[in-house]
């Protein structure tokens, strides 16, 4: 019976067929341990020299890392190994050979396995992470589904700036300049106005000179947008979703996290409501804290969100950011000018932002003077002030980051790993 690894556990104590690669390797002179992976998973192959013909020991014992191969043995259900299977090889048959793996199973530095990240890819860490990454997306589409909201793509040749010029991919349209999208936000929220809620998910651009383990050039994004919400609504819709991906990855990834030896506990206690902290609060926090330099107006950097985020154990809305700090399109508080109706949801355990969203302005006068403020051309953003124009109702929205949200529920450091194949400051290979 030809099968996959991950569905050996249906065929207890039959012979089954698996197409396979070899990850590592370990032999005496009577026994040979193969670990062997498919994609769908990794098990321990045991070759024993007194069960199996000579010529299968010895091509046990020679086969080279990576090599693949077709292994048939009899599946054995075995406590010790996490996966809980062993194939007890009966045969092995070689499709194609090996020669001098670059990655062994020693140390490499960073740069090189960058280097090598199109094979890195099948290491037992990196196939953990992807497969997190996936779940969460998987999780994502059925959250949003079960909620009521409709997928839409907006378009990642664009016209206008959502988040500032300063980041912008520049080329050239035919005749006319054209950005790669840093946010579907703007399309979204014309959406919105089609289909009351809406969710993307796309690849976003940053042309950020950041060199921190939380950014990347190109990331993906999900970026919900509705109608008629306010910026209660919207924190709720966000904390219940973050909810639903952690559980979800609790759930479906336990052999990864497990692989990934993160801290499930962290994880386990995370549930909606999250705690609010207005950013004036914030910054009294801060001075407390001992962060003398940092004064009302200014952003908060990585040490300061990792301060804040330390005093919970559950992720934290920041709250009411001055309108001078975020971006043109923010609802300001009616009650104060000086700040505006947003929240960033900073993950625990240093990990960051994960989401900023807000409600956004829906009278056109007060959003035209934002774009003169912000020296926008009102002419490239005609479309978005129409939207205001023909039935203008409140409406907020939120984009949640996938790549950092990857890196606190799999406990890795960098956002490198999250991704199949990062785009950095200085790298655009593989
Ligand atoms: O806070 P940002 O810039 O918000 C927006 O783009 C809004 N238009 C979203 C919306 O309301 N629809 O980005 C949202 C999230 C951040 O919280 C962070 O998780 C992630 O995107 N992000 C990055 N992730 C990796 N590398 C970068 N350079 C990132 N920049 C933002
Ligand atoms: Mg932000």
């Amino acid at each position: 019976m030809k099968t996959t690894i991950a569905e050996v556990g249906k065929f207890v104590g039959q012979e089954v067929t698996i197409g396979a690669w070899l990850a590592n390797k370990r032999s005496s002179g009577k026994i040979a341990f193969l670990q062997l992976r498919d994609g769908t998973g990794f098990i321990q192959g045991v070759v024993v020299k007194a069960e199996v013909e000579e010529e299968i020991f010895l091509k046990a014992k020679s086969i080279t890392q990576e090599t693949s191969i077709y292994v048939s043995g009899i599946v054995k259900e075995d406590e010790r190994s996490p996966f809980g299977y062993e194939l007890g090889i009966t045969n092995i048959r070689v499709i194609s050979e090996s020669v001098d793996y670059p990655i062994t199973p020693k140390e490499h530095g960073t740069e090189f396995l960058m280097d090598h990240r199109h094979l890195w890819l099948r290491s037992k860490r990196q196939h953990a992470v992807m497969k997190i990454r996936n779940e969460i997306i998987r999780s994502t589409y059925e959250f949003f589904n079960k909620e009521g909201f409709v997928k839409v793509d907006p378009p990642i040749l664009t016209g206008s700036a959502p988040e500032g010029t300063s980041e912008l991919f520049h080329t050239k349209y035919f005749d006319e300049d054209a950005y790669l999208s840093q946010s579907g936000q703007l399309y979204m929220e014309a959406a919105a106005m089609a289909l009351g809620k809406v969710f993307s998910f796309g690849p976003t651009f940053r042309a950020e000179k950041s060199k921190t383990r939380r950014h990347l050039i190109e990331f993906w994004m999900i970026e919900p947008e509705m109608a008629f919400y306010e910026f209660e609504d919207n924190l709720q819709v966000q904390e219940n979703y973050v909810s639903y991906i952690i559980k979800s990855v609790l759930e479906n990834c336990k052999l990864e996290l497990n692989t990934l030896g993160r801290d499930l506990s962290k994880l386990e206690k995370i549930q909606a409501p999250f705690p609010r902290i207005t950013y004036d609060d914030a910054i009294k926090f801060l001075h407390e804290k001992g962060f003398d330099e940092i004064k009302w107006g200014d952003d908060f950097g990585a040490p300061h969100e990792t301060a804040i985020a330390e005093s919970y154990e559950m992720p934290v809305f920041i709250t009411h950011y001055p309108t001078s700090l975020k971006p043109f399109y923010m609802q300001p508080d009616a009650n104060r000018e000086d700040v505006v109706l947003c929240a960033d949801l900073i993950a625990p355990e240093g990990y960051g932002e994960i989401i900023g969203g807000s409600e956004r302005i829906h009278d056109a006068e007060l959003l035209k003077q934002r774009l003169s403020e912000h020296e926008l051309d009102e002419a490239a953003y005609d479309w978005y002030l129409q939207l205001r124009k023909f039935g203008s109702v409140p409406h907020s929205g939120f984009g949640l980051g996938l790549e950092r949200t990857v890196a606190w529920l799999s406990g890795v450091e960098h956002v490198r790993e999250t991704i199949p194949f990062p785009r950095l400051l200085n790298r655009l290979y593989p």
